[in-house]
């Protein structure tokens, strides 16, 4: 018998709790204690230790991989923050708020070189392996953020386009983070390549949510600045579709007037979205994609009721309100 998500959980929250980094000056160590610190739902490792113990490896064996793909998660937060000129994070003030953007950007890098240490503290016999993996992810989640950013100031984005960018954006690290629990346990390469197949489009299910709460979730639970989307004219799959959809030509408006009130914008769009009931048709292909990831994680050849923690924790993310 394996461990349930729910048991796996505070593993995780204990080997970051336990997580320190020391050392001078202050204002670049004290931005990554205090991003690290802040919580969040560290589901990222939660993945690759449930993919560890599938494939049969202790957790403890997977636990200094796991902490790594959380800094680097971590680090990726900071950066987007910046660039999206987000005030909140986790309910807190996002670290260039409450510092400024070039401690930002120093402590974030030094983030992502910690995620190194990290790796090499599980002294992997197959390091190079889980390397590569994690290397090809990380360039990935960088050419996604650069198409999040293009599209912004663009009005033709499809949704070939936009599916492309939330698969590099964030996908392939949820796929990554499966993938890499399965190469500390030495799986096979076909089960390997499954369980990321798996976590790839369980990762777009994942986005097509956050670009939903990002609208219309509770902000005490979601943490973030609801709205934050709109404003900064992201094309998420609500929008596009409302684009294709409207044809009062009162999302244009809102697009392309610079000086609007911001708070003014976000209902106006809302209502809009509502109203062409492109939240639903956002649900039905979240849905599509949940149910691909599930086809891919029955074909994996591993222990049937070890791969229960996996479904119960995947059947979770999808009634996420945070
Ligand atoms: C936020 O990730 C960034 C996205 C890819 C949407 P999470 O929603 O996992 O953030 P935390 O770690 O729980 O705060
Ligand atoms: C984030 O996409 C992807 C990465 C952080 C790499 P978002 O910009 O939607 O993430 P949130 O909503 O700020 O967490
Ligand atoms: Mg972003
Ligand atoms: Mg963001
Ligand atoms: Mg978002």
């Amino acid at each position: 018998m394996g461990l349930g998500y729910k048991e796996i959980i505070p593993l995780v929250q204990d080997e970051i709790s336990n997580t320190t980094y020391s050392g001078s000056p202050g204002e670049l160590y004290d931005p990554m204690n205090y991003i690290l610190q802040l919580g969040g739902k560290r589901l990222r490792p939660v993945t690759t230790l449930l993919a560890s113990q599938l494939f049969g490896s202790t957790l403890d064996r997977a636990l200094p991989a796991a902490k790594a793909i959380e800094v680097f998660h971590n680090f990726t937060l900071v950066h987007d923050d910046i660039m999206d000129k987000a005030p909140l994070r986790r309910g807190k003030q996002t670290v260039h708020e409450k510092w400024n953007d070039n401690i930002a950007i120093l402590s974030g890098d030094t983030l992502l070189i910690e995620v190194y240490n990290h790796f090499l503290e599980g002294e992997y016999t197959n390091l190079s392996e889980i390397l590569k993996v994690f290397n090809m992810t990380a360039i990935e989640v960088c050419e996604g953020q650069q198409l999040d950013m293009n599209f912004e100031t663009r009005t033709d984005v499809t949704l070939a386009e936009y599916m492309n960018m939330i698969r590099l954006k964030t996908s392939v690290l949820v796929g990554g983070s499966f993938k890499i629990g399965a190469l500390v346990a030495e799986a096979s390469k076909e089960n390997a390549d499954l369980i990321y197949e798996f976590g790839v489009n369980l990762g777009i299910a994942f986005q097509l949510q956050d670009d939903y709460l990002d609208c219309f979730g509770e902000p005490e639970k979601f943490g973030k600045q609801v709205g934050g989307d709109i404003i900064s004219n992201k094309k998420t799959f609500m929008m596009l579709k409302a684009m294709e959809l409207d044809q009062s030509g009162e999302l244009d408006v809102w697009l392309n007037n610079k000086n609007v009130d911001s708070l003014k914008k976000v209902e106006a769009v809302k209502r809009i979205y509502t109203s062409l009931k492109v939240d639903q048709l956002a649900f039905q292909l979240m849905d599509e994609y949940y149910q691909k990831a599930i086809s891919s994680l029955h074909k994996i050849n591993a222990s049937e009721e070890l791969k229960i923690p996996i479904l119960e924790f995947s059947e979770a993310l999808m009634k996420r309100s945070s």
